[in-house]
């Protein structure tokens, strides 16, 4: 059975905060006044979403005053690219000139959306320098680095903003929905398997993401969305981590296995391309060509590396065990080479069971997008010895399941308050990178890690109110047993 007002969730409410974003674009409704400042460190593919809007529909609220890179290349082209949207040009700096470019520009705001483990050092920055931050996930990719942030953020009185687009997907609001409401109780424990299939989920083999120092691997890349999913859908904090990964797939084993005769170091010049059904084609798309393969001269960067190449030092295969401060368990698995790629969810309250899947990408070759209906998003409650019931999901258009769109209104349009409490800080950041960070050093060690000895003065974020954890539960209706 299908409901389509059912479960007591508040469609209106998700609705209306998910199409905010687009009803204020249609309508022009940004008076125009005095724009924020914004400057812009690492201009690659993520951070054209950032400049796309400040160029397009926030135009009038919004002005990209600076650029910074170290890659000379790619830096050019981000200046050409705004510039030909008629939007005011930007000024263009050098990654060593990024303090100057501070204080030359004097940005409100910087958005950092550089490689993951350099985004502590511009966030520490732009806040000592008197800028707020908007910054990419993850937050940072390390302990000490968490830590030099959080000190920042109470040194210098400013705020920082983490993008956790994957919270305003309008599916996963409505889960938050469900369990603010009470549907199930309270939740005991979570079972959340995330899957990346052998397009997505190669690709991350081939860029710099396929080195840890760079990235923190995928428990810290990929993971922080999903650990902050479920910080964010519990109102809870993790406490305790257990973990296993290990890289068993994406290895010269596999690669020789299938029949080559092992690694090599890129697939534009890779002896073994037409045998290899993991070639990348870096050449054959405009948009990649002109971002990355135009730009090697400068930094060396290979978009295309091999995903078979023994100094990858990331995992493919990891599994989680977190408990949390309310005594929920969540038990979580991610992989990287499986057969369609996207999630299943299930929580397990003292009322009753949310079961909640994703199919953001099929088996088929090429992978193609099947988020666009309800056959591919589900939403189940099965109440505690009742009648499951299936609850109509509410179907984002969009980057990222329509997350990004309505992120980037409450960014840089009007913030229409949210009682499910999106926006995240520092602190939600914190406490969902270190879920990942704990994770690979559990991997290293093979020992339990607790969050609070990784950092210290990490206070609990913003949370909505949940469920309370002592009130009555009604007693289940009676099995009758024949
Ligand atoms: N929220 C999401 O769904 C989402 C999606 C994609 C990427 N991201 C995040 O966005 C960030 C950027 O990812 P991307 O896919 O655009 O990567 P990318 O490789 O396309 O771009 C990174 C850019 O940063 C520059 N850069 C790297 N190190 C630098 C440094 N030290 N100083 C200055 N510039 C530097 C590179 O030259 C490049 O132009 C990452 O943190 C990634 O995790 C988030």
């Amino acid at each position: 059975m299908t409901e389509k007002n059912s479960g007591g969730i508040d469609r209106r409410t998700v609705l209306k905060a998910a199409g905010a974003a687009g009803l204020m674009m249609a309508t022009g409704a940004y008076a125009a006044g005095a724009r924020k400042r914004y400057a812009v460190v690492g201009v690659g593919s993520r951070a054209r979403m950032f400049t796309n809007a400040m160029t397009g529909p926030f135009r009038d609220t919004s002005e990209v005053v600076a650029v910074c890179d170290r890659n000379a290349g790619r830096l050019a082209r981000a200046v050409k690219v705004i510039g030909e949207t008629g939007a005011s040009q930007p000024r263009p700096y050098s990654a060593a000139d990024f303090d100057r470019m501070l204080r030359e520009t004097k940005p409100e705001f910087v958005i950092v959306t550089t490689t993951d483990a350099s985004h502590d050092d511009y966030i520490v920055r732009a806040l000592d320098a008197g800028c707020d931050v908007i910054t990419e996930k993850p937050m940072t990719t390390t302990a000490a680095k968490a830590q030099r942030i959080l000190d920042a953020v109470k040194r210098s009185g400013r705020h920082v903003r983490v993008t956790f687009n994957y919270r305003y997907s309008p599916p996963r609001t409505q889960i938050k929905e469900l369990l603010m409401s009470g549907e199930i109780g309270d939740v005991i424990s979570v079972d959340f398997t995330w899957l990346l299939n052998t397009v997505h989920g190669a690709d991350y083999f081939r860029r710099w993401h396929s080195n840890k120092a760079m990235s923190g691997g995928l428990m810290v890349h990929k993971s922080t969305h999903h650990f902050d999913l479920v910080n964010w859908w519990l109102g809870a904090q993790p406490e305790t981590v257990h973990a296993f990964g290990s890289r068993q797939f994406y290895t010269p084993e596999t690669a020789r296995r299938m029949g080559l005769t092992g690694a090599h170091e890129r697939c534009l010049t890779c002896p073994e391309k037409q045998q290899c059904s993991f070639y990348f084609d870096l050449a054959s798309d405009p948009g990649l060509k002109a971002l990355y393969l135009d730009n090697e001269q400068y930094d060396g960067y290979y978009r295309d590396q091999c995903v078979w190449r023994p100094e990858i030092n990331i995992e493919d295969t990891m599994n989680v065990m977190v408990r949390y401060d309310n005594g929920a368990h969540l038990n979580y698995a991610l992989s990287a080479y499986d057969a369609w790629e996207g999630y299943h969810v299930a929580f397990n309250g003292t009322k009753g069971r949310i079961e909640h899947r994703i199919v953001e990408s099929g088996g088929a070759a090429g992978a193609a997008k099947v988020q666009s209906g309800s056959e591919s998003v589900s939403i189940r409650v099965i109440p505690m010895r009742g009648q499951p019931r299936d609850i109509a999901p509410i179907i984002g258009k969009g980057s990222h399941g329509g997350g990004d769109d309505v992120m980037l209104n409450e960014i840089f349009g009007v913030d229409p308050g949210d009682k499910y409490l999106r926006k995240s800080d520092e602190r939600a950041g914190a406490w969902s990178a270190l879920v990942g960070i704990a994770a690979n050093k559990c991997f290293e060690t093979g020992q339990t890690v607790r969050i609070a000895d990784l950092v210290t003065g990490l206070t609990l974020p913003d949370r909505a109110p949940m469920p309370d954890r002592r009130a009555p539960i009604a007693m289940p209706v009676r099995i009758k047993i024949p």
